[in-house]
């Protein structure tokens, strides 16, 4: 199965251009994701191909105008969500990416000027959504945002099968510290754990360290999950062992 995705965008060139890097790339290649770019400006009924105008009631900026921007909409439109990039949708996350990825298509509808004419969102739109609470000065690095997002979750598209499953959030908690070769940099040493061989000790540590650094940076993330005791008795240890190597430190 594979998923589609169709972004309707003033800057179709952004899109094309950064989706051919990485996983996006590789997910295309392997026909995994397959992208459509939809520009209002070859949809508009005005003569100056113009697609946006000044806001009623004043103001600075200008607004897209309905009649190109529903065109497009129409062109590209599936059996999918149309979905407005905005910073008034709800917040994306790892849990929506991985709802969006099992769908067989999408349409990203992504705004440029001060936004769009609240008419064609009340009839186009299924869905709004955010990438994070700061203004983009358009949709399309957001559009960037969620496709790499989910090309990455396509059954197939990373390299090691499971690797996202070992993903950072995907179990709700931040991913442990990763070490290469040199073993020593600065009297820098890689915790001697991961040098070890012994896999099931690598688990564990690995897992205490996405604990104790959930805990440490995003305890709001902490807060929506329910813990095990196993996984309450790891946490406990990395509070202990950050309490000694602190004041091992001295004063
Ligand atoms: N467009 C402008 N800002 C945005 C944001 N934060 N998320 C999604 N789309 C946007």
């Amino acid at each position: 199965m594979s998923t589609r995705i169709d972004v309707v965008t003033l800057f179709p060139e952004m899109i094309r251009e950064a989706c051919r890097w990485g996983i996006p790339r590789i997910a295309q290649e392997k026909q995994l994701l397959e992208l459509g770019l939809w520009n209002p400006r070859d949809y508009t009924d005005d003569r100056n191909r113009r697609v946006d105008d000044r806001p009623y009631g004043g103001g600075p900026g200008m607004v897209m105008q309905v009649q190109p921007v529903h065109a497009a909409i129409e062109a590209a439109r599936g059996d999918g969500p149309v979905i407005y990039l905005s910073p008034q949708g709800r917040r994306f996350d790892q849990s929506a990416a991985k709802r969006f990825a099992r769908l067989p298509h999408m349409v990203l509808l992504a705004g440029r000027y001060e936004g769009i004419d609240e008419r064609l969102i009340e009839q186009d739109v299924d869905e709004e959504w955010s990438i994070g609470d700061y203004v983009l000065s358009g949709g399309e690095p957001a559009a960037l945002v969620w496709i790499d997002a989910i090309a990455r979750l396509l059954p197939g598209a990373l390299g090691d099968g499971d690797s996202a499953e070992q993903d950072s959030f995907m179990d709700g908690l931040l991913d442990y510290p990763h070490y290469s070769r040199p073993e020593v940099i600065d009297g820098k040493a890689v915790p001697a754990v991961l040098l070890g061989g012994n896999h099931a000790d690598i688990e564990r540590w690995r897992h205490k360290q996405s604990l104790g650094r959930t805990w440490e940076r995003r305890p709001d993330l902490l807060e929506q999950l329910q813990l095990s005791d196993e996984q309450k008795a790891l946490l406990e240890e990395y509070i202990r062992e950050q309490h000694t190597t602190d004041s091992d430190k001295g004063p």
